[in-house]
């Protein structure tokens, strides 16, 4: 027998390349499309969906710097995904130092995970059209999971999302029950001045979660 004697350098641990494991975001729209094709009542959606976002988001090692990349105007939403049959989309919305969204809705459910950095997340109730601030915001960090909607007496539809640091970018990954950015929705005053609009995304390419040459050659 020869026993090989080679030496292993020591070597600090490689940073994770982001973009590297895009697979993940290819096997998390199989799962969530899979799990829609039950046709699940939406509290079912949120909750075992929820549990697939989580998945997602416990590792930053997947998403394309491209789909991470802030504005210094604004805050970015490119869409990731968008189903045929736009039962739903997957965006990610990139917040610059400071960034944050006006208080608006969304119409339909709506799951966010936080996968880099943090935000704050205050939930809004309209009182004669006037939105009024329910609780105190939530801070999501890194994991975290929070759903919006519509049709529940204890989630909100209307809400104010805002970068929890002023000096990095944070990064989170949203799924909602529509192709959310043709989806008519109000951004709402503090005195009661309802503005419709339609929200489009920063990108006009997605991901290409299909091309599997790489992983085919290294298996
Ligand atoms: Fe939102």
């Amino acid at each position: 027998m020869t026993v090989l004697n080679i030496a292993t350098p020591s070597r600090a641990p490689a940073a994770p390349v982001r973009g590297k494991n895009l697979w993940r975001l290819r096997s998390f729209i199989t799962e969530f499309s899979d799990l829609l094709s039950t046709a699940p009542v939406e509290e079912t959606i949120l909750y075992v969906g929820g549990d697939l976002l989580r998945q997602l988001v416990a590792q930053d090692d997947w998403l394309p710097d491209e789909f991470a990349r802030p504005d210094p105007e604004r805050y970015q939403q490119y869409l990731l995904h968008a189903d045929s049959a736009q039962r739903f989309s997957i965006v990610s919305f990139v917040w610059g130092p400071g960034q944050r969204t006006p208080i608006h809705d969304h119409t339909v459910w709506g799951l966010i995970g936080m996968l880099r950095g943090a935000e704050h997340a205050q939930s809004y109730a309209l009182r004669g059209g006037v939105p009024r601030k329910i609780g105190e915001p939530v801070l999501l960090k890194p994991g975290a999971v929070e759903a919006v909607s519509p049709h529940s007496e204890e989630l909100h539809d209307v809400h104010q999302v805002s970068n929890a640091f002023d000096d990095r970018v944070s990064v989170s990954i949203h799924v909602y029950g529509a192709n959310i950015g043709a989806v008519r929705r109000s951004v709402y005053h503090p005195d009661g001045q309802r503005k419709p609009f339609i929200s489009g995304y920063s990108n006009a390419t997605l991901p290409n979660i299909w091309d599997l040459s790489a992983e085919q050659s290294s298996s």
